[in-house]
């Protein structure tokens, strides 16, 4: 995981979708009035305002220092701190654990299941999205063929299989209630919307490289994309996202 190399601004105004796609698993979530709930990964705290609005009591946590002031700039009746999901200890125990978007951020899952199940009070639930099996292929796969082979792009993600993540649930003594793994094609804002997403979310596989340099590795990838990703004028990304719930038994 990096910490500040965030750019809130660049996530609000361009990649609203991360947290507008979330909205749907707040159902799954059903949070209810007066429940203790953890947003774990809550960016700049667009869900964890949503979770609030229904009288659930709220705390958002986020590795990066940049998000988490942003979503404390957003909502300052909230509350957010920065913390390491694979490190933390809270005095309070959860109803529910809730997280959209970050775990395949994270490439000690076993450590962060740990910490979930420790968050969690008996019976308490746990309810993620996140990059599954084959997330970003196109992506990674054009990235590393437009860059030379000593700069050794590797996958910095995880992106499990439903059968790998739900058996290190369930080794953690979890009851999965349901585990999906649907590919979402989602489209980008704009002509520069791959670049923008390149920049967002993929920079630092090319740090290192000289920004100029980059600059047309970034245009290779369009290029070798462009057939598969590019439809109409929108750019899209290949996302594969796993959706899962389970249950502190
Ligand atoms: C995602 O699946 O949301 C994702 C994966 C890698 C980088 C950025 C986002």
């Amino acid at each position: 995981m990096l910490q500040n190399r965030w750019d809130a601004a660049l996530y609000e105004n361009k990649h609203s979708f991360v947290w507008q796609y979330g909205e749907n698993l707040i159902a799954l979530l059903s949070p209810q009035q007066g429940e203790s709930i953890l947003d774990l990964g809550c960016g700049t705290g667009q869900l964890t305002q949503q979770i609030a609005a229904t009288g659930a009591e709220v705390i958002g946590i986020d590795y990066a220092t940049s998000m988490i002031e942003q979503a404390q700039k957003n909502y300052p009746n909230l509350k957010f701190t920065v913390a390491d999901a694979r490190n933390i200890e809270f005095s309070q125990a959860f109803d529910a654990v809730f997280s959209n978007a970050v775990l395949h951020w994270i490439q000690q899952p076993e450590q962060v299941v740990k910490f979930i199940w420790q968050a969690l009070k008996p019976g308490g639930r746990f309810i993620a999205e996140f990059g599954g099996k084959g997330n970003i292929q196109l992506i990674v796969e054009a990235l590393s063929q437009a860059t030379e082979p000593s700069f050794n792009i590797r996958n910095p993600w995880y992106f499990p299989s439903i059968g790998e993540y739900a058996t290190l649930l369930e080794e953690q003594g979890f009851c999965v209630t349901y585990a999906t793994l649907f590919e979402r094609l989602t489209p980008l804002q704009g002509e520069a919307g791959l670049a923008n997403w390149i920049q967002m979310f993929a920079s630092h596989l090319l740090s290192g490289i000289p920004s100029d340099q980059q600059v047309e590795i970034i245009g290779d990838v369009e290029q070798r994309l462009r057939s598969r990703l590019y439809r109409d004028g929108v750019w899209f990304v290949d996302y594969k996202r796993i959706r899962v719930m389970a249950i502190k038994d």
